[in-house]
This record gives C-alpha cells, sequence and structure tokens, in this order.
C-alpha cells in the first residue's frame, strides 16, 4: 500500500495535492483543523502548533504505516501573518515557527524512521524561501527555515532511498493569498483571477 500523508490537505494547494495523491493510487490522510471535503480522503483531525495533536494522529496511523511500501510525506501547511521586522510579537513568531518549522520536524521524527526506501518527504514552500517581501516577516523566516530543512533533510538521508525536495509555487488563488492580499488593486492586477 502506497500511503500519502498531507498537512493542511482541508483547503487550497494540499487538497489539490490530496486529489493528486489520490489519481496516482496512495491512501491519502489529512493533518488538518478542517476536513478534507474528498470523500477518499482520511482526515485526522490535528493543530500542528500541537505537538500532542501530532502524537495522536501519528500513533493511530502506526498499523497503516507498517504496511506501507511508500510512504510520502507532505509538508504543506504553513500560517502566513501580517507583520514586520518592527512589528512582529515574539509570542506570535513562535506559533508561526511551531506550525511552519518545529511541526514538520516533529513529523519528520515520528515518520522517517518508518520509511520504506522509496518514500519522499516533500515540502512545499514559496519563492520566500529564498528571498523576502515587506510585511511578511515571520512567514519569510520560516519559508527560509524550511528551505534549510530541506536541504539539511537531503544531505542526512543520503544513501537511504528516501527523496526529498521543495516545491516553490508562485502566486496560487487560495485563502492565504486572499487573506494576505486582502483588497489591495495592484497586487491583485499581478495575482491570479
Ligand atoms: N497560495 C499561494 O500563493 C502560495 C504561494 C507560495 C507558497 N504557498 C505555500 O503553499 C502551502 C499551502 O498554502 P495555501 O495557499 O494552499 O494556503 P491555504 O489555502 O490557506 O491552506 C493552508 C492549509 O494549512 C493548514 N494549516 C494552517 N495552520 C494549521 C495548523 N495550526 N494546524 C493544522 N493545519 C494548519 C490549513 O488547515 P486548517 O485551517 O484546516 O487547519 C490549510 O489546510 C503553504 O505552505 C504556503 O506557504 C502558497
Amino acid at each position: 500500500m502506497k500511503v500519502a500523508i498531507i498537512t493542511g490537505a482541508s483547503v487550497g494547494i494540499g487538497r489539490a495535492t490530496a486529489e493528486a495523491f489520490l489519481g496516482e493510487g496512495f491512501a491519502v490522510f489529512n493533518l488538518a483543523r478542517r476536513a478534507c471535503p474528498i470523500a477518499a480522503v482520511t482526515n485526522l483531525t490535528c493543530d500542528l502548533a500541537n505537538a500532542e495533536t501530532i502524537d495522536r494522529c501519528i500513533d493511530t496511523l502506526q498499523a497503516t504505516l507498517a504496511q506501507s511500501s511508500e510512504i510520502a510525506l507532505v509538508h504543506n501547511a504553513s500560517q502566513m501573518r501580517k507583520d514586520s521586522a518592527a512589528a512582529c510579537d515574539s509570542d506570535s513568531l513562535q506559533q508561526v515557527l511551531a506550525t511552519n518549522v518545529v511541526a514538520i520536524n516533529s513529523l519528520n521524527q515520528r515518520l522517517l524512521p518508518l520509511m520504506p526506501a522509496g518514500s519522499s518527504v516533500l515540502y512545499v514552500g514559496s519563492t520566500l524561501a529564498e528571498k523576502a517581501v515587506r510585511n511578511s516577516f515571520s512567514y519569510v523566516i520560516s519559508k527560509h527555515a524550511q528551505l534549510g530543512m530541506m536541504r539539511a533533510t537531503c544531505q542526512d538521508l543520503m544513501g537511504s532511498g528516501i527523496h526529498t525536495a521543495m516545491i516553490c509555487p508562485g502566486f496560487t488563488d487560495t485563502e492565504m493569498l486572499r487573506t494576505h492580499l486582502g483588497s489591495d488593486p495592484q497586487w491583485r492586477r499581478q495575482s491570479p483571477a
């Protein structure tokens, strides 16, 4: 059995990713606070900012994972807040990093030891993993960190047969983009309809 574990498959890019993996014959599990509306996806309710709920989800997957010939772990979920170098509360930064960075590590710690050769760890990054824009301070920090995690994962898994990569989408019309850009007409012109 091929298994895809996707964080944040309730909406947006994660939901579309779930559909793609289903099409390739994977059993798909969504780790998010909301359910994925695709009936064939199994939902494991999870707040990635809370390590205990991550552990509970992985505990429920143990039997399934033991029978898996291939596991695709897709780190898709992220939080994006409007903040800046001069206005970013440290508590808020910690929350963003808990979801966007520490949760990835928690999942890797539990799942990497269970992954057979041929499995993959996929990071959904951003073009902001390698550059910055204004008013996205905590997001830019976390996306740079995700890029570092992917590169370090690649080095540490060399020879294991486990593949890793980062996918960096450009503007994609999702809840995250709409919330971030709001009704700013300058951005609206540059973003997809
Ligand atoms: N849209 C773009 O233009 C764009 C561009 C570059 C990169 N990206 C990246 O693509 C990925 C997906 O973004 P998107 O645009 O599809 O965003 P989205 O539609 O807002 O979806 C974000 C997903 O993350 C999940 N999530 C957020 N916080 C969570 C938490 N604490 N616990 C569990 N799940 C959480 C949400 O699930 P729940 O709310 O149900 O928990 C949701 O499924 C992100 O990594 C983003 O940085 C997006």
